[in-house]
């Protein structure tokens, strides 16, 4: 152990501990700005100086390792006093329109300058970056906002493994960005992980308010909303309530009280996607079967299957439009690896424009359709070229769950306050499976409850050792499934073992799509999800986002799934209807029409 001093306070750590972390652990605070735990500790704005006795400099407490008999005081007046002139210097070359800013209020550097006891700075001169790079439908750069912390150049390179971010240039001329390209020219996924980390407003979510709101506006149409699993989660953070708290039924009010005309669940087109998948997952085993020479036309007319795909595997899931992304620009030999499901919200979006609108008499020019979603890439995924019919997209808008949260603060929602509400019909009902979509683990383990019960006749019971196995934060999961007492009609699957992979975050997934290059690959279906944790930390959640708060949104979920009466997708109700009534079979032709879609290579750049 390492004895040190601070304030007075004697304390011993372990060796390695930095001086930051020694001052939390005894309840002194050191300011800080560029360092954000787990993600940036690369001492970028020299904030958290402390003065250490025999040091002539004073040192950076955040990478700064604590030694044995070291002497520290945090709150010297020459540590006050230079904090004061770094923060004069960075507010020098950052906009003081604080009040026309979205961050107003929810501002790392607003919150420091109080902290410090500063708020305006001595040294005027001219600023040194002022452009805004808003070619993207995702994701905006506003340079003039940046303070160089480097937190979304970390996230990005380290944590996602994109490098889609980087600094140029040096000095006064450094800025970050997709170095000569515009953010919609370049290989980023969009998966927003830079906009959470973020500490001002210099990278955020593409508007969607104004459209929304010119919607609502508009008497002339029916606009339909939906909200994902995710976002009920956390929704309640925007308002202070605590990480985990599940707001399902208050947002549903929230949403009623904005002026939608129809709220809808994502949910609903979670069990959907479950139904598409898991056929497709089927169709693709039994191909390959029939491949092997294991199984006979017959055998395959008798299982009712309609045509069947091509035996690409491992089939790896396609709800992530971050993830989607990401393959297309580094993998893109590889596609075929995809299902070729929407995401559940696009699903939604199909069905809304097309079923509801036969079922209400609706012209779908008429109908506005918008996603609540816990995600920045959905808002490139609307406005692909197939996700539309004759001109006519499936999904209008997309908000973030941060701008859901503005929007009702605008709205002057008291939102604690409100009754819980329920979701509309047919499109409102679902089942605890399409509850732990909106986390690691849960889109695999949702599939498994059905096809297993598919194939076997019997329930795969919710704690099955196998289950378990794929759930938490762990980046690389993986488990096997051995199906057996199989039902006679599946009787060339009895005794096959189906080893699956869940990763989330994409530098994890880089790992499993580089054994697929290599051919070396042995899983049959793996999960991918964009963002670290799942859905659940996505791009679009609330500020911030820890380890911690991920296991309590993550933990609120899995406690929507347990309290549903139905928790198997196969056996929702509203599943049942839609099939019935406009769909036909799991992916049959309908739902290969609507429901499916294809994907584009694009250049790794
Ligand atoms: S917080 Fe330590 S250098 Fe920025």
């Amino acid at each position: 152990m390492v004895h040190l001093e601070i304030n007075g306070h004697v304390t011993e750590v372990e060796p390695g501990t930095t001086i930051l972390q020694a001052a939390q652990r005894e309840h002194i605070e050191i300011p800080t700005m560029c360092y954000l735990e787990g993600v940036n500790q690369v001492g970028a704005c020299r904030m958290c100086a402390v003065e250490v006795e025999g040091r002539p400099r004073l040192m950076t407490a955040c990478e700064t390792e604590a030694t044995e008999g070291m002497v520290v005081r945090t709150n010297s007046a020459r540590a006050r006093h230079a904090r004061e002139v770094l923060f004069e210097l960075m507010m020098s070359d950052h906009p003081a329109d604080c009040l026309h800013c979205a961050r107003d209020g929810d501002c790392e550097l607003q919150d420091l300058g109080r902290t410090l006891g500063v708020s305006t700075s001595r040294f005027a001169g001219k600023m040194s970056r002022s452009q805004v790079d808003d070619s993207s439908r995702a994701i905006v750069l506003d340079a003039s906002k940046c303070i160089l912390c480097r937190r979304c150049v970390s996230v990005c390179n380290e944590v996602q493994g994109v490098g889609a971010l980087s600094v140029q240039n040096r000095g006064f001329h450094s800025q970050v960005g997709p170095g000569d390209l515009l953010l919609d020219q370049a290989a980023c996924a969009l998966c927003g992980q830079c906009t959470v980390v973020c500490p001002v407003d210099a990278i955020h979510e593409a508007d969607g308010t104004r459209a929304v709101w010119q919607a609502l506006a508009d008497p002339s149409k029916t606009v339909v909303v939906q909200a994902a699993p995710a976002v009920r989660a956390a929704l309640g953070e925007e308002f202070g309530l605590p990480a985990g708290t599940l707001v399902t039924g208050k947002m549903v009010s929230a949403l009623r009280e904005l002026g939608f005309d129809h709220v809808f669940d994502t949910n609903f087109a979670a069990d959907l996607t479950i139904m598409e998948e898991g056929y497709e997952l089927l169709g693709r085993l039994v191909a390959h079967f029939r491949g092997l020479g294991l199984v006979d036309d017959e055998q395959v007319a008798a299982l009712g299957l309609a045509d069947l795909p091509e035996p690409t595997l491992p089939m790896i899931t396609s709800c992530s439009p971050g993830w989607i992304k990401y393959v297309e620009h580094f993998y893109p030999e590889h596609l075929a690896h995809l299902s070729s499901c929407k995401s559940p919200h696009m699903m939604l979006g199909a069905l809304t424009k097309t079923w509801l609108a036969q079922r209400q008499g609706l012209d779908p020019h008429d109908v506005v359709t918008v996603s609540v979603m816990p995600c920045t890439a959905k808002k490139f995924e609307v406005g692909r070229p197939e996700m539309s019919r004759d001109g006519i997209p499936d999904v209008d808008a997309v908000l973030t769950t941060r701008e859901l949260g503005r929007m009702l603060h605008q709205a002057g929602v008291d939102f604690t306050h409100l009754p819980d509400d329920e979701f509309d019909n047919p499109m409102g009902v679902s089942t605890g499976a399409a509850d732990i979509f909106g986390t690691t683990g849960g889109v695999t383990e949702a599939a498994l409850r059905t096809v297993y019960e598919v194939v076997t006749g019997r329930v795969l019971p919710y704690d099955a050792i196998q289950l378990t196995a794929i759930r938490g934060l762990e980046r690389m999961k993986s488990a096997t499934i051995r199906l057996e007492g199989v039902l006679p009609q599946w009787s060339f699957l009895e005794g096959v073992d189906v080893p699956i992979a869940v990763t989330s975050g994409l530098k994890g997934a880089a790992v499993l799509m580089d054994q697929i290059v290599a051919g070396d690959s042995p899983y049959l279906f793996i999960e991918v999800m964009g963002c670290p944790g799942g859905c659940i930390s996505g791009g679009g959640q609330p500020r911030p986002t820890t380890d911690e708060i991920r296991r309590r949104r993550m933990a609120a979920l899995y406690r929507e799934d347990a309290g549903k009466p139905l928790r198997r997708s196969h056996t929702s109700p509203a599943i049942q209807q839609v099939y019935a009534e406009f769909l036909g079979s799991p992916d049959g032709h309908v739902s290969h029409e609507l429901l499916h879609t294809r994907y584009t290579a694009r250049r790794p750049v």
